[in-house]
């Protein structure tokens, strides 16, 4: 099992959608080689590559016919699954030559859904098809690479669906034409709920309505919603929701993954009211502004009273194990009161402690004025050396949604704290240094002085100052766990999330 890497090849077209979205869905970090020119702008797919995109899938612009593309995406990889077309078949020996030279491979799965091409009778028409793999099939195993080939038989809405009656001639010798032009027949539509079936059944199907989805937190949550298999709706501001909105391509890139647009506003109950009718789950992601908010959300949730999860904006330290300073407070005090207003109400929570989110804290080696790792100098509050917990914010999605249907996380606190990813500063530095190749000049700033500078710093940015005070000096995140503490870690031990050191990679 585990979460292997998977790369599919032939991401676009009719079935390697399906599988493609399929192991997102299942948890797989999932890549697509794509063609440059169906990954451009203007390219007819480009609606389905930016659905790829929403639910987490990384575009690797590539080419079966380009060795250097196919050796570059295979780096990136475990599990390869080909579904390149009939016409690209013997091209398939190109990829075969990489994966071996590759050497590292651990799964290869050709392009065969469908009939086992040893076993069937092969005609003129049909020579093209099963030649072809066959050929593939002695190259693989000639080559030594390890195989499962898929036996998947009939597409359903090939031979079961309508358009069965419009090619009357599918037995006849010209039907291995007609299949081979199957991706791009546009009155052909596959359909997309239906081929459902290829998942898991989309786990318990609870319904998800995220509120703030368009934050900076909020993508991730839903993305991960999306790729684990729930109904995913976001409660969406009328003038966020509106066509000439700055927010209009992400919200357009919710609609193509499938997500629900609601409209409606915290502050409007009615429009709470109706988006709560819709679902199972509220998860909110609203920024520090609108934490109080969430008192009227809060009241929605009680009056509807079926809501059998609902996630506050948390996603930081513990509010209520964190040091208070007076410019923490607006957002400490917040996230406290709403818990306890959760709780006096008796709606079923769970609150998630994601800890640093990786781009802010460990991306910048906590420089506040930083999106990157330094390469010369950085300045370290305090000694360095309080552990903190750095977690992608991709990951924070996945841990937080596998917990919205857990009976483990009900009125508890999800600790996400992976032991890779709690590091010191001083360890993370150590860890880029290494990388790099060279020390950096440091700078320590002694506690007294970290104090002094939130003091004289004005509002907003004492906030982020006082942040990482805590985060960063008194080391807050790193805790013993109490009794309403679970793990994450030990909960869904399957999840494959990146590590401080893999994180680092992405900045050499
Ligand atoms: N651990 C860390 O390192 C870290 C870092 C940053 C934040 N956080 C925490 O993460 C959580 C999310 O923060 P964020 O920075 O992602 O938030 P954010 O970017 O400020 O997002 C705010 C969201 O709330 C929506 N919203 C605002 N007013 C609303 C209203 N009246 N009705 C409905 N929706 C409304 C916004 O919609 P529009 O698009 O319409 O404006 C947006 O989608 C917070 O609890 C924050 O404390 C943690």
């Amino acid at each position: 099992m585990g979460n292997s890497k998977i790369l599919v090849v032939g991401a676009t077209g009719a079935i390697g959608s399906f599988i493609t979205k399929a192991s997102a869905r299942l948890g797989h970090p999932t890549f697509a080689l794509v063609r440059p020119t169906t990954a451009g702008p203007h390219s007819s797919k480009k609606e389905l590559i930016d659905s790829f995109k929403a639910s987490g899938i990384t575009i690797l612009e590539g080419d079966i016919n380009d060795h250097e593309s196919l050796v570059a995406a295979l780096k990136q990889v475990d599990v390869v699954i080909s579904t390149l077309g009939t016409a690209q078949l013997p091209d398939q020996l190109n990829l075969i030559t990489a994966i071996k030279e590759a050497g590292h491979i651990t799964r290869f799965l050709p392009s065969e859904f469908g009939d086992d091409p040893e076993r069937t009778v092969q005609t003129k028409a049909t020579d093209v098809l099963f030649v072809d793999k066959i050929k593939a099939r002695n190259a693989i195993r000639a080559a030594g690479i390890p195989y499962t080939f898929v036996n998947s038989n009939s597409f359903a809405s090939l031979f079961l669906g309508s358009w069965i009656f419009r090619f009357e001639s599918l037995f006849s010798a010209s039907w291995a034409f007609s299949f081979s032009r199957f991706p791009e027949q546009q009155e052909l539509k596959l359909p997309r709920d239906k081929v459902t079936i290829l998942g898991d059944g989309n786990a318990k199907g609870l319904k998800i309505l995220v509120v703030g989805a368009t934050g900076y937190l909020g993508p991730f949550i839903t993305a991960a919603s999306v790729r684990l298999g729930h109904p995913t709706f976001a409660l969406v501001r009328p003038a966020t929701a509106r066509p000439d909105s700055s927010k209009s391509k992400l919200i357009e890139s919710f609609k193509a993954s499938g997500i629900t647009i609601l409209e409606g506003d915290i502050q409007d109950h009615e429009s709470l009211v109706a988006a709560l009718k819709q679902v199972d789950v509220v998860i909110s992601t609203v920024g520090g502004a609108q934490l109080r908010d969430q008192l009227k959300l809060i009241t929605a949730i009680k009056e509807v009273g079926h809501i059998t999860r609902f996630l506050p904006s948390e996603f930081g330290n513990d509010p209520e194990r964190s040091v208070r300073l007076k410019p923490t407070d607006a957002v400490f005090q917040s996230k406290v009161k709403i818990r306890n207003a959760i709780k006096a109400a008796g709606i079923p929570y769970t609150f998630v402690n994601s800890n640093s989110f990786a781009s802010y804290f460990l991306a910048s080696l906590g420089q506040r004025d930083l999106t990157t790792p330094p390469r010369d100098k950085l300045t370290i509050l305090g000694d360095g050396n309080a552990k903190v917990i750095f977690n992608a914010e991709e990951d924070i999605g996945t841990f937080t949604i596998k917990a919205v249907d857990d009976p483990r996380t009900l009125n508890k606190q999800l600790l996400i704290r992976p032991e890779p990813n709690t590091k010191s500063i001083n360890e993370a530095v150590l860890l880029w240094e290494n990388k790099i190749g060279h020390n950096l000049e440091k700078t320590y700033v002694p506690e007294s002085e970290v104090l002094k500078q939130i003091e004289g710093t004005p509002f907003p940015n004492n906030i982020s100052l006082a942040i990482s005070y805590s985060v960063l000096v008194k080391g807050d995140q790193y805790f013993e766990p109490g009794p309403d503490d679970v793990d994450a870690s030990e909960l869904y031990p399957d999840v494959k999330y990146t590590t401080v050191d893999e994180y680092l990679n992405r900045y050499l």
